[in-house]
């Protein structure tokens, strides 16, 4: 039996004893509360003038006391027990109010956020002797309404009301609701973004966020815009509507949360602390991708550097928080190092990464310049993630690169030789995915991969013409070249995946644009390009 759980300042030694007793009783499983066991809580919860509670598990073993205030109780971590998708938490929770108040809507926020399989509260008379038993448990139904069942109170001598088949029916329901899905992605996330700006705006960038989600094999079942004033600096959103956010993933059968905004140290632990999901934010979520995508051994060692600078701040002394922040998606160790560690190893790793990509960089120098002084011009396909950067390089030079329709399919610079046919040679690159407001401390991680763009003579700058969006990616690779300080090489606007717009539409695009059509799945569409990179070509040599 464990010790109580609760305040107990001020209570007799013979109270406490009696309040150990009532933790050694058992509960008949069909039972919310045995009549006799309900009847000497509410005489001990009348005497101390205190709330008692009582955690049942589904055997009818007590698994917890709580002694409370006059007014409430506090339930402690159940972390400890366990919780599926489609499970209920195998505890249900029945404890005293002094007075005739039935559930409150505290009672009802616990039961859901934490899973409960039922929830009881026990009104009395002022002498102590039990009235009635209110109860609630969690409905596995609908998105829209409430997520919880609030049932007819019973008196107490009639407390079967049949718990145990209840909680079975309801987790099968929940099982089978889960079984109807049918997305095999290995995560199911609701996005989030607390924004202060336009709707509009947040709206675009959430809808980057579940193209990112899509990449990184997640699967969105829902999305929550929510505008404040200001964000909220421990919750980002104000906390009754995180606890709302919790009790929809929970209800929706979510294993993951994603912020699209950035959360601070302070705001990533206070959100751990008071959400059992697994939370994570954007840069997270671009790290992880990175991490599932990096093939070479600087992508590699850059991608677990960036991911450790990430979360060190935010690793928290608690293992289950740690384990929540690290494990699985937001923190996929993209070589063989599991990011399961505390932060005195984090901070060694960081120094060991540091010299290694170091060394690594050297080498790479010392390759460019031996590369360079065959005099092989190089050429650089870049452009926004998904455009088609890969696509195009295999059509060129006719091999395989990854290519896949999902954001950042490619993160190491790929190096192919490329002969046109008037029998000159070129060196062509391919490079990782640019993205709008690629977080600064990504920006730092990745810029030797950009660095690679120094030595470019010519840039081929993909763009997906049939994305809506294609004006504000073009603006944000241009500003990210301008950062490099890359803006003054040679560059040939490839506008892509023409294959999707009308044939009057293309005319105006390429005019507007001053680019080339081309698209990247059919060869034969590609010749006008190559014309144009044989002629620039022939300007270097
Ligand atoms: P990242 O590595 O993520 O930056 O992507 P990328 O720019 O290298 O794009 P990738 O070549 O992987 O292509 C992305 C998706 O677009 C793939 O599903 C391609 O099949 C598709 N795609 C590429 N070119 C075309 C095209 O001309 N037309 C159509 N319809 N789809 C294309």
């Amino acid at each position: 039996m464990k010790e109580i759980f609760g305040n107990l300042l001020g209570l007799k030694s013979s109270q406490i004893k009696r309040l150990e007793n009532l933790g050694r009783r058992r509960v008949p499983p069909q039972a919310i509360i045995s009549y006799e066991l309900c009847r000497d809580l509410c005489r001990l919860s009348a005497e101390i003038g205190r709330q008692i509670g009582l955690l049942i598990e589904r055997s009818g073993k007590i698994a917890r006391v709580l002694a409370g205030e006059v007014d409430r109780i506090v339930i402690p971590d159940l972390r400890e027990y366990r919780l599926a998708p489609d499970r209920l938490r195998g505890l249900r929770c029945v404890h005293t109010h002094l007075t005739d108040t039935p559930l409150t809507q505290d009672d009802l926020t616990d039961l859901s956020l934490l899973r409960l399989d039922l929830m009881a509260v026990v009104t009395m008379e002022a002498s102590g002797i039990p009235d009635k038993i209110h109860w609630a448990h969690i409905l596995p139904g609908e998105k829209e309404g409430l997520p919880y069942q609030i049932m007819t109170p019973v008196p107490p001598f009639r407390p079967e009301v049949g718990c145990a088949d209840l909680i079975q029916a309801l987790e099968a329901e929940l099982t089978r609701k889960k079984r109807d899905d049918k997305s095999t992605a290995a995560e199911r996330a609701l996005l989030v973004s607390v924004f202060t700006g336009t709707r509009k705006d947040a709206m675009e960038s959430l809808d980057e966020l579940k193209e990112l989600a899509r990449t990184a094999d997640i699967h969105t079942i829902d999305t929550i815009l929510q505008k404040r004033k200001k964000p909220d600096p421990r919750f980002l959103m104000g906390r009754g509507k995180l606890d709302e956010l919790a009790i929809s993933a929970l209800h929706q059968g979510a294993s993951l949360i994603v912020f699209d905004q950035e959360l601070n140290p302070s705001q990533i632990r206070s959100i751990a602390d008071r959400i059992e999901i697994k939370v994570i934010d954007r840069t997270q979520l671009i790290l992880d991708i990175f991490a599932l995508r990096a093939k070479s051994r600087e992508g590699k060692l850059q991608v677990e550097l960036a991911q450790l600078k990430y979360i060190l701040p935010r690793l928290v002394t608690k293992d289950t928080a740690l384990s929540r922040l690290t494990g699985g998606i937001g923190g996929r160790g993209p070589g063989e190092t599991k990011l399961e560690i505390n932060r005195r190893r984090a901070r060694d790793r960081i120094r060991q990464l540091e010299k290694a990509v170091a060394i690594v960089q050297k080498n790479r120098g010392q390759q460019r310049s031996r590369r360079n002084k065959k005099g092989l011009p190089v050429i650089s396909i870049i452009g926004y993630t998904n455009a088609g950067k890969s696509t195009l390089l295999n059509q060129l030079t006719q091999s395989r690169v990854l290519a896949e329709d999902k954001l950042f399919a490619t993160l190491d610079p790929s190096s192919r030789r490329l002969r046109f046919p008037q029998d000159v040679e070129v060196i062509i690159t391919d490079t990782v995915g640019f993205i709008r407001n690629l977080p600064a401390a990504l920006m730092a991680a990745f810029k030797a991969t950009l660095e690679e763009l120094e030595s470019a003579d010519l840039l081929l700058h993909v763009i997906d013409i049939s994305n809506p969006r294609h004006p504000e990616q073009i603006r944000a690779v241009e500003n990210i070249l301008d950062e490099l300080n890359l803006s003054s090489i040679p560059t040939i606007r490839v506008l892509n995946k023409m294959d999707r717009i009308d044939p009057p539409g293309r005319e105006i695009l390429v005019r507007r644009l001053n680019g080339v059509a081309i698209s990247a799945l059919n060869r034969p569409s590609l010749k006008p390009l190559s014309r144009q990179m044989q002629d620039a070509v022939a300007d270097f040599l």
